[in-house]
């Protein structure tokens, strides 16, 4: 065949290839990394030629980002792979194709076993290689069943594409941005270590420039992100060793960013100039997720956490010196191997002592190759129900004790999104609540100043001030 005739075929393929958009379909689990790891990915795949679709039926990439830290949110997963196994299956029969992929954390901890298990997988990717999407969906296409879980060399942040300026816009006024992945500090339940590797800081540069592009779209508020996110680190650009706290200070210099947030903080990272920038720095909101898990001495010993309760309440007591208003979040493992009632109690009296504006709290499940797993004393499952209960209903009292209190005050709030009732906008708490308000208050992405008139489940509800 000569090289330039092109042939019935090709034709077909050059028509194939300037027709509609390929469509992919991102489902997301887990934490806000993931939410944020999904749109990068989101974005590497629009720089090759994909289009984001809510429904799945249209979809020819079907991409979960997925969640490992519990079995249940692990089981999951599987479920769904499930029902598309069905879904994919009918399509073959009408000859439409559906690349089926695996993202996240269940990637990185299982790897090939996902495909064994569900062998409509195409493609397991873990969350170091995510730049690599486009080229690992060129050997699907090719045929390959493709496991994408070593650690890249080169840093991922340097390869995935920025964000469009209108894909930062339709994302909203506040956004995600991770400064930080990994964690050095195995603690004994957790699988993070092992999902998300060792603990890597982004360069200042790197983050700079990303939160500079962010406020230029118009975001108000930007959540740096992390597993540990207070033990960043990184060389300013006066060449000196900069922790979180001073990374601070410089992006509340950026023009158009209101807001600033961090998470999740491990106690034992909380040094001198992260707590001066929550005395100094406006922007930097009054809220505070400081996970702690457990308030036994005797538990956090087994947990391997470093640090007892009395050094958390302390460290509570210094940041709440320089900024009185700041509300406190935390996480709670119930049912730990090895705890007693007595260690129980010791949580409760903790979850007292601090008074918590809102806080999660989980039953242990154990992770496979933790060392918790390999415990003895298992606590039953119904003394975990039990006491869990016991907590969220003390915690849930505290979270509502919290939003009455600030009834008939007036406070600022981002407003960010239409609510969910005709007329209706929601905005944002300095404390992350919702606030409910009239249309009329203002426009998406102002601050404005707010009265609350009354408390909703888990929201407030307010008028302009
Ligand atoms: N079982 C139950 N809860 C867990 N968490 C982490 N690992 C486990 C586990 N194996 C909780 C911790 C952590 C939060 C993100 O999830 O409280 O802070
Ligand atoms: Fe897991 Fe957090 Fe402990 Fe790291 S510090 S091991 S991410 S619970």
């Amino acid at each position: 065949m000569e090289l330039n005739e092109i042939s019935k075929d090709t034709a077909e393929i050059a028509v194939a290839s300037t027709g509609p958009a390929k469509k992919v379909f991102l489902k997301t689990y887990g934490c806000q990394m993931n939410v944020y790891d999904s749109q990068r990915m989101s974005d590497a795949l629009a720089a090759d030629g994909y289009v984001a679709t809510d429904a799945i039926d249209d979809a020819d990439l079907v991409l979960l980002n997925t969640c490992h830290i519990r079995e249940k949110a692990a089981e999951k997963v599987y479920s769904e792979l499930g029902r598309m196994r069905d879904m994919k299956a009918e399509r073959a029969k009408v000859g439409r194709e559906m690349v089926i992929g695996v993202a996240g954390c269940v990637a990185q901890a299982e790897g090939r076993e996902i495909i064994r298990r569900s062998p409509a997988v195409d493609l397991v990717i873990g969350p170091q290689t995510y730049h690599r999407l486009p080229e690992a969906l060129r050997k699907v296409r090719g045929g390959e069943k493709v496991v994408e879980t070593d650690y890249a060399l080169e840093d991922k942040f340097d390869h995935l594409p920025q964000p469009k300026r209108a894909d930062v816009i339709s994302r909203g006024v506040t956004a995600f941005l991770t400064v930080q992945e990994g964690c050095d500090k195995f603690c004994t339940f957790c699988v993070v270590p092992y999902t998300r590797g060792s603990e890597v800081s982004r360069s200042v540069a790197q983050i700079i420039a990303e939160a500079e592009k962010l406020a230029e779209a118009g975001v108000r508020e930007v959540t740096l992100l992390g597993q540990n996110v207070n033990a960043w680190h990184g060389i300013g650009p006066d060449g000196s060793e900069w922790g979180l706290g001073r990374l601070l200070f410089r992006l509340a210099e950026i023009p158009g960013l209101a807001r600033l947030r961090y998470t999740t903080s491990h106690p034992r990272d909380m040094d001198d100039e992260l707590i001066a920038a929550h005395r100094d720095l406006p922007s930097l909101m009054p809220y505070l997720h400081l996970p702690v898990q457990s308030g036994s001495d005797r538990i956090l010993k087994a947990m391997n956490r470093k640090h007892t309760a009395a050094d958390y309440l302390r460290l509570i007591e210094r940041i709440r010196n320089v900024r009185p208003d700041i509300a406190m979040s935390g996480d709670f493992i119930v049912g730990f191997p090895g705890e007693t009632d007595a260690d129980f109690e010791a949580t409760m009296e903790l979850v007292r002592a601090v008074d918590y504006a809102l806080a999660f709290s989980f039953k242990y499940s154990p992770r496979p190759g933790t060392p918790g797993a390999d415990m003895k004393n298992h606590v039953a499952e119904n003394v975990k129900d039990e006491r869990l209960q016991r907590l969220q209903a003390l915690l849930l009292d505290q979270q509502r004790a919290f939003g009455t209190s600030l009834v008939g005050k007036t406070v600022e709030v981002l407003i960010e999104k239409p609510g969910r009732q005709a007329g209706q906008i929601v905005g944002r708490s300095p404390w992350l609540q919702p606030v409910i308000l009239d249309e009329t208050a203002g426009e998406i992405g102002d601050i404005i100043r707010a009265r609350i008139t009354g408390t909703g489940h888990a929201s407030l509800f307010a008028e302009r001030a």
